[in-house]
C-alpha cells in the first residue's frame, strides 16, 4: 500500500485530483469508479478546475459509482446520483449516458444488482476506484460482516452508518436504512484504488485498515491484498 499523509483537506484533495487526472490523461477512455460523501468533494472541485483550465477532458470516460441509497429517487437531494450531478457531472464534459449509479428504485433489487455488476464487467472493469472510508471501516456500503461480499448487493446499513448519515436529514426516521453497493469483490477487481481519509477521527480505522488483521469485521482491511492501493490521509 502506498500511504501518503498530508496536513490538511486541501492537500489531500489536490493530491487525489492529480492521481485521478493522470489516470484520465494516460487513458482517455478510462473506466472510473467514483464515490460520494463529504471526503471527495474537494477532489471533485480540483478536477472541475483542471477541466475548466483545459487540462482535463472527460468526454471519453465512463464512470460507475460505488453505491446508492435504496428507496431514494434520483430527484431526492440526498440521492447519490443527485450528489454526483451537483458535485461533478454537471460541471465537466462527461457524457451523461456514460455515468452509472446503481438504481435505488428498482422493484427487483437483486436484478438491479446483477445488472450493475454485469455492466461494470462488460465495460472492462474499473481502472481507478475512488473510495472514502466509514468510521467502522466500510468501503462503499460494505458494512462490517462475517464475510466479504463478492458482488453488487443490497445491504442493511449499520446503525453507526445511519447515525453518521443523520446529519443530512431533519429526523433520524428519514435516514435510509438500505443501500445498493458494489461488493468487496467488485472493488478488489479495480485495477487501482485510491482511498481518502480526512481527519483525526478516521486515524484509528486507517491504522486498522493498513496494519490490522485482514477481516470482514474491518471491510477496508481487504485492501492489504490489493496490488495497487494509495491511501491519502489527513492527520
Ligand atoms: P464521509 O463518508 O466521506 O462523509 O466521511 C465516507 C464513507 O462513509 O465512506
Amino acid at each position: 500500500m502506498n500511504h501518503i499523509v498530508v496536513k490538511n483537506y486541501e492537500d489531500m484533495s489536490k493530491q487525489a485530483a492529480v492521481i485521478i487526472a493522470s489516470q484520465i490523461l494516460r487513458k482517455k477512455n478510462a473506466i472510473m469508479g467514483f464515490a460520494t460523501g463529504s471526503t471527495p468533494i474537494g477532489t471533485y472541485q480540483e478536477l472541475i478546475r483542471l477541466y475548466k483550465e483545459g487540462i482535463l477532458d472527460f468526454s471519453a470516460i465512463t464512470s460507475f459509482n460505488l453505491d446508492e441509497y435504496y428507496g431514494v429517487p434520483v430527484t431526492d437531494t440526498n440521492s447519490y446520483r443527485y450528489f454526483m450531478e451537483e458535485n461533478l457531472f454537471s460541471h465537466v464534459n462527461i457524457r451523461k449516458d456514460a455515468t452509472f449509479v446503481p438504481s435505488g428504485m428498482a422493484s427487483d433489487a437483486q436484478a438491479e444488482c446483477d445488472r450493475y455488476e454485469e455492466m461494470i464487467q462488460q465495460a472492462g472493469g474499473v481502472d481507478l476506484q475512488l473510495l472514502g472510508i466509514g468510521h467502522n471501516g466500510h468501503i462503499g456500503f460494505n458494512e462490517p460482516d462475517s464475510h466479504f461480499p463478492a458482488r453488487t448487493h443490497l445491504v442493511e446499513l449499520a446503525q453507526s452508518t445511519i447515525e453518521a448519515n443523520a446529519r443530512f436529514y431533519k429526523t433520524r426516521d428519514e435516514v435510509p436504512k438500505k443501500a445498493v453497493t458494489m461488493g468487496i469483490g467488485t472493488i478488489m477487481k479495480a485495477k487501482s484504488v485510491l482511498l481518502l481519509a480526512g481527519g483525526k477521527d478516521k486515524a484509528d480505522i486507517v491504522e486498522k485498515t493498513i496494519k490490522g488483521p485482514i477481516t470482514p469485521a474491518v471491510p477496508a482491511s481487504i485492501l492489504q491484498l490489493h496490488q495497487d492501493v494509495t491511501i491519502i490521509q489527513v492527520l
